[in-house]
C-alpha cells in the first residue's frame, strides 16, 4: 500500500473501520456520532453521506488542512518518500538496525526486571498488593523491579549487549548504573508493542522523585508517547472501541485496565502535545479526558482540550471527585463508579461554560453578568447551532435574556472577527445559472457513468447534454481516458481536475438517498428527455428548412427528416 493510497492518508487523521471493501468513519468536516464517511479504496476518494463532502488525498488535505494544491502534492510526496525500503540510503539502514538493536535491549530489560520481580521482588509483589494490582494486571503491564544497581548490567552483557548501547537506549548511565535501581518498573510500549522505555515508581515515600521515568532516546519521546496504547489496541480488537479515556497517569491506565475499562491510556505527565492528539485521534473519534478536580479550571487544561477538539476528536470532559485521580475512584467505587462518572461526562463547551459559571458569585448581578461575558468568547466559536443551543444554558445559569445574550455575542464578534478576503474569479457560466433541473440532471448522469453503471453508456451522450462548463469537462475528461484505455478512478478526478472538485462533490452525492434501482430509472428518464428534445428541435429545424428547400436539396433533407422520425431516440 503507497503512502499515498487513501486509506493511509486519511488515517492519519481518523479512525477508520474497515467493512467489506470500503471504510468508515465519523466525518471530519461536520459532528455526527455515527460514522457517514465512506472511503472507498479502489476508487481512491471518500464521501460523507451527510453532509455530502467528497474528494480524493489531495482535496482532502486542502480542506482539513487548510492546504493550497501544490502544498497538498508536496505533502503527499514527502510522505510517500518515507516509503523506503528499497531505495533505503546507507544512512537510513544505519538508524534502522540502530534502532532495532536498541529495541531487542530495552524488550530484553523488561523480560529481566520481570524475572527479577518474580526472583528478589518480595517487596515490589507487596507493594503491588497493597494497591490491589492483581498478578494478571502484573503480567499484562509487564511490570517488574531492579533489585540492584548492577544486576542489569551483568545480565545484559553477559547478552552480548554492550554498556554503550544500554545507555543509548536509556536504561543505565555511563557506568551501566540501572536507574531504575529499587523501582517497580512499568514498561512503556508503544501501540506496535515496542518497549520504548521504562517508568520506575519509588516504593519508598521518601526517595524523590516518585516517577523516574527513562531520559529522552532515540526511542523514547516524552512528548510523543502515550501509555496504555499497546493494550488499548489488544481491547479494541475484543470490543470495537471508538473512544479513549485520557487520564494522567500509569497507574490510573494500570487500575482501570483491570477494573475491564480497556480504553484508558495516559500521557506522560506532561501537557499534551499535538502530536499525541494526533495518535488519539488515530485511534478513535471520542475521548473522555479525566484530569484531577483542581487541573479543570487550569489554562493549561484547557489548551489541552482545544487541541484535543482541533485534532477533530469529540471532547468530553470527566469530573473527578475533589482530590481523587482515576485510580483512586476504582479503589473507592469499583468500576461502575468510573463508568458512572464517564456517563456523567459533559461536551466540551458545556463543561467550559459551567466552569466559567463556577468561578463567579451568581448570587449577584455583578457575577452573573460577567460570568456571561466571559462565556462569550466560547460561544463565538461555535458553529450556529451550537451558539443557539449554549446561548441558552449560558441564559439559564446567568438568568439574563437570551436576547441580551445573544446581543452582546453579536457585537462581540464584530469588534472581533476581521474582515474575510474575498477571491474573486473569473466567470463563467456558475451553478446558479444553469437551471436547478439541468443541474440535478447533469449530476445524475455523471454520477452513473462514475460508478460505471452497466446502464450508463459515456459513448451514447456527448458533452452538449450538459448545460455546466463543469460538467462538460469532467464528461469529457472521462470520455478522453475511456478511450484510451485508461482506468480512472473518482480521486483522481479530483486531482486532475482540481477548480471542479465542489461540483464533483455534489456529482458524487447525487444518488444518495436513492435506491440503485430509482437511480438507473432517473438516469433512462433524463437521457431519454434529452434525446427528445434534441429529437424535436432538430424536426423543427429540418421542417423550417424544407419549407425553404426545393429540388435535390428538399429530397435530401426530408430523407433526413424521416430518418431522425424513426429514431428510437
Ligand atoms: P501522579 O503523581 O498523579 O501519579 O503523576 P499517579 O499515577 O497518581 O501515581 P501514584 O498513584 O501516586 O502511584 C501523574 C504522572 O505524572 C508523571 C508520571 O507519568 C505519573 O504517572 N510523574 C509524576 C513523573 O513523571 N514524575 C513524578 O515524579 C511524578
Ligand atoms: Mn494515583
Amino acid at each position: 500500500m503507497s503512502r499515498s493510497d487513501i486509506v493511509s492518508v486519511l488515517g492519519r487523521y481518523m479512525y477508520l473501520q474497515k467493512k467489506g471493501a470500503k471504510y468508515w468513519a465519523c466525518c471530519p468536516f461536520h459532528t455526527e456520532k455515527t460514522p457517514s464517511f465512506v472511503v472507498n479504496p479502489d476508487e481512491q476518494y471518500y464521501h460523507c453521506f451527510g453532509c455530502g463532502k467528497s474528494g480524493s488525498v489531495i482535496t482532502f488535505l486542502m480542506e482539513h488542512e487548510n492546504m493550497s494544491y501544490v502544498e497538498a502534492v508536496e505533502t503527499l510526496a514527502n510522505w510517500a518518500g518515507m516509503e523506503v525500503p528499497e531505495s533505503e540510503s546507507p544512512e537510513d539502514a544505519k538508524r534502522r538496525e540502530q534502532r532495532e538493536k536498541l529495541l531487542s535491549a530495552t524488550r530484553l530489560a523488561a523480560k529481566y526486571y520481570y524475572s527479577c520481580l518474580k526472583q528478589k521482588g518480595k517487596i515490589a509483589e507487596e507493594y503491588l498488593k497493597k494497591r490491589r494490582l492483581s498478578e494478571e494486571t502484573a503480567v499484562a503491564f509487564g511490570i517488574g523491579y531492579s533489585a540492584d544497581r548492577f544486576g542489569l548490567k551483568e545480565f545484559m552483557t553477559g547478552r552480548g549487549y554492550s554498556v554503550e548501547t544500554l545507555e543509548q537506549a536509556g536504561i543505565t548511565d555511563k557506568t551501566g548504573g540501572d536507574r531504575m535501581e529499587s523501582r517497580l518498573v512499568i514498561p512503556i510500549i508503544s501501540a506496535k508493542g515496542d518497549v520504548l522505555g521504562f517508568g520506575g515508581r519509588t516504593l519508598s515515600p521518601d526517595v524523590k522523585p516518585k516517577y523516574l521515568n527513562t531520559k529522552g532516546t532515540p526511542l523514547f519521546d516524552k512528548r510523543k508517547t502515550l501509555f496504555g496504547m499497546n493494550l488499548y489496541k489488544k481491547a479494541q480488537k475484543a470490543e470495537k472501541f471508538d473512544s479513549l479515556v485520557l487520564t494522567e497517569g500509569y497507574m490510573d491506565v494500570i487500575s482501570l485496565h483491570q477494573a475491564g475499562i480497556g480504553n484508558a491510556i495516559a500521557s506522560m505527565g506532561t501537557s499534551l502535545t499535538e502530536e499525541q492528539c494526533r495518535e488519539i485521534k488515530k485511534a478513535a473519534n471520542l475521548v473522555y479526558v479525566c484530569f484531577d478536580g483542581d487541573a479543570a479550571g487550569e489554562m493549561a487544561t484547557w489548551r489541552s482540550l482545544d487541541m484535543l477538539q482541533n485534532a477533530g476528536l469529540e471532547v468530553k470532559v470527566m469530573s473527578m471527585p475533589e482530590g481523587m485521580d482515576p485510580d483512586d475512584v476504582c479503589k473507592s467505587y469499583g468500576a461502575d463508579g468510573f463508568r458512572k462518572l464517564i456517563s456523567e461526562s459533559k461536551p466540551l463547551t458545556e463543561f467550559k461554560i459551567r466552569e466559567l459559571a463556577s468561578r463567579e458569585n451568581l448570587e449577584t448581578f455583578a457575577g452573573r453578568e460577567a460570568f456571561a461575558l466571559k462565556a462569550l468568547p466560547v460561544l463565538d466559536a461555535l458553529s450556529p447551532i451550537g451558539r443557539d443551543a449554549h446561548i441558552q444554558l449560558v441564559s439559564e445559569l446567568s438568568r439574563l435574556s437570551a436576547e441580551s445574550i445573544e446581543n452582546s455575542l453579536k457585537d462581540y464578534s464584530v469588534t472581533r472577527k476581521q474582515p474575510r478576503r474575498s477571491e474573486s474569479k473569473p466567470k463563467e457560466e456558475s451553478v446558479e445559472e444553469v437551471s436547478k433541473t439541468e443541474l440535478k440532471n447533469g449530476r445524475m448522469l455523471l454520477k452513473a457513468i462514475l460508478d460505471g453503471a452497466d446502464y450508463a453508456d459515456i459513448e451514447e451522450l456527448d458533452e452538449g447534454c450538459f448545460a455546466l462548463p463543469a460538467h462538460r469537462r469532467l464528461y469529457n475528461l472521462m470520455r478522453s481516458k475511456r478511450e484510451q484505455g485508461i482506468k480512472l478512478r473518482t480521486g483522481d478526478l479530483f486531482t486532475e481536475e482540481p477548480d471542479d472538485a465542489k461540483e464533483l462533490e455534489a456529482v458524487i452525492a447525487s444518488q444518495d438517498g436513492y435506491s440503485a434501482e430509482s437511480a438507473e430509472k432517473m438516469y433512462n428518464a433524463i437521457v431519454s428527455a434529452i434525446f427528445k428534445r434534441r429529437k424535436k428541435a432538430r424536426i423543427a429545424e429540418l421542417t423550417a428548412k424544407i419549407k425553404l428547400a426545393d429540388g435535390e436539396e428538399k429530397t435530401r433533407l426530408e430523407k433526413e427528416l424521416l430518418k431522425i422520425i424513426n429514431l428510437r431516440k
